[in-house]
């Protein structure tokens, strides 16, 4: 390893690359210290569940969408968190929150259409499909038809609901519920540097989809917790690029960034110079960011999944994956290897390999068969993940306020 260093890569990212590179030297996998076992109840419980709705989904930041996703003077409804809620953008290129709720007897504002996953609707104001009451993208209420039928009734009462909404690192985050504001930077506490350097913020949607899967979703994220299974679940698709269970991963607050090694970092038999852009180290390593609790930003070779898992039932994920393309790929001579791309890891290696086995195991879990569920140390990043959820739940790991 060169000491060539960009100045621009986070020295935590650099850190990550350095252990890579000791790996690749000397063969020897890193692992947690631990093993320990997650309770079968943890991911059918009812009472657990509602008890991550409260304390979890209910308080945390949660990512609703990638900022390309909403331009300035556009609405996007987001109904994941289980409450329609509307992110806009003004002019001014401020993101905002609201629920997607009128003042005036309680219609939906902006609709989502139909079955295919929500798109931002060009706006320069919400007119309420009900009655036309009117609000800016600032939530103020702007116009009532016949307004002097409603005596008595304070305009300046009846502006939308603010929910809390920061944006760092190319990503929007809402509080489901009213409250102070918080900073989505603060949140990603260093994360932001990484996703920056990755330029995140740049990439652009191709194709995104939104589907309820059978399984809770603890389980479909503990598939992106470890690298354990990708030399057996994933033999036929993904296998051939990674070294086997090699991963090194660094904690940032409740978050964390894991690489996987790709083979191809074994294949360089000299030293190699700290990778200079995204390209250069997605060559050697998929980087992962869990942004806690239900987010995966996973950076594959030329694009990028971002993937929301929310909760809508105990024995249900809402699997949110938006696919996000380099912004010089997405001419139409690009499309048809996007398209190529997005059948494998999506309908292939996440459908019917990851999404799969986790629906398998949420019916393995009724049978009682197992009232734990066993972790290696090869799996230490799923029990640290239990743990912050657990946290959360229990008030001592708290959300920024
Ligand atoms: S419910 Fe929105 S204008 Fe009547
Ligand atoms: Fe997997």
């Amino acid at each position: 390893m060169t000491d060539t260093t960009p100045a621009s890569m986070p020295a935590t990212l650099a850190g990550l690359v350095l252990r890579l590179d000791q790996a690749r030297i000397t063969g020897v996998r890193e692992t947690g210290t631990e093993t320990g076992t997650v309770p079968a109840s943890r991911y059918a419980d009812p009472a657990h569940w509602q008890r991550e709705q409260d304390a979890l989904f209910a308080q945390w930041p949660i990512v609703a969408a990638h900022s390309s996703e909403v331009p300035a003077g556009s609405a996007l409804p987001f109904d994941a968190l289980g409450v329609p809620i509307v992110i806009t953008r003004s002019a001014d290129g401020l993101a905002r929150a609201f629920f997607n709720v009128c003042r005036h007897r309680g219609m939906t504002l902006v609709q989502c259409d139909g079955p295919e996953p929500a798109k931002a609707k060009p706006c320069k104001t919400l007119v309420c499909p009900y009655h036309a009451w009117t609000y800016g993208l600032d939530g103020a209420l702007r116009h009532r038809l016949h307004a002097d039928a409603f005596d008595g009734l304070d305009p300046a009462t009846l502006n939308l609901v603010e929910l809390p909404c920061s944006e760092a690192g190319g990503l929007i985050f809402v509080k489901r519920t009213p409250g102070p504001a918080f900073s989505a930077a603060g949140f990603l506490a260093g994360l932001d540097a990484h996703l920056d350097w990755l330029g995140l913020a740049d990439m652009r949607v191709f194709r995104k989809v939104d589907h309820v899967y059978p399984a809770n979703w603890k389980l479909t994220a503990d598939a992106f917790l470890e690298g354990y299974h990708i030399r057996v679940l994933h033999r036929d698709t993904i296998y051939p690029f990674f070294a086997d269970a090699f991963t090194v991963n660094m904690h940032a607050g409740p978050h964390q960034d894991t690489l996987a090694i790709r083979r191809a970092a074994f294949e360089a038999l000299e030293a190699f110079d700290t990778p200079r852009d995204r390209y250069a180290l997605c060559k050697l390593a998929t980087p992962t960011q869990l942004i806690f609790p239900n987010t995966f930003v996973i950076w594959h070779p030329d694009y990028v999944s971002l993937i929301g898992m929310f909760s809508p039932a105990p024995d249900a994920v809402r699997w949110v994956h938006t696919m996000l393309i380099p912004p010089d790929r997405t001419g139409d001579d690009w499309v048809p290897h996007w398209e190529k791309t997005f059948r494998l890891i999506e309908e292939t290696v996440f459908q019917q390999e990851d999404i799969a086995c986790a629906t398998a195991i949420q019916r393995g879990l009724a049978s009682g068969a197992n009232t734990n569920l066993n972790m290696g140390r090869l799996e230490h990043e799923v029990l640290r993940f239990h743990r912050g959820v657990d946290a959360a739940i229990g008030g001592t790991l708290v959300p920024p306020a």
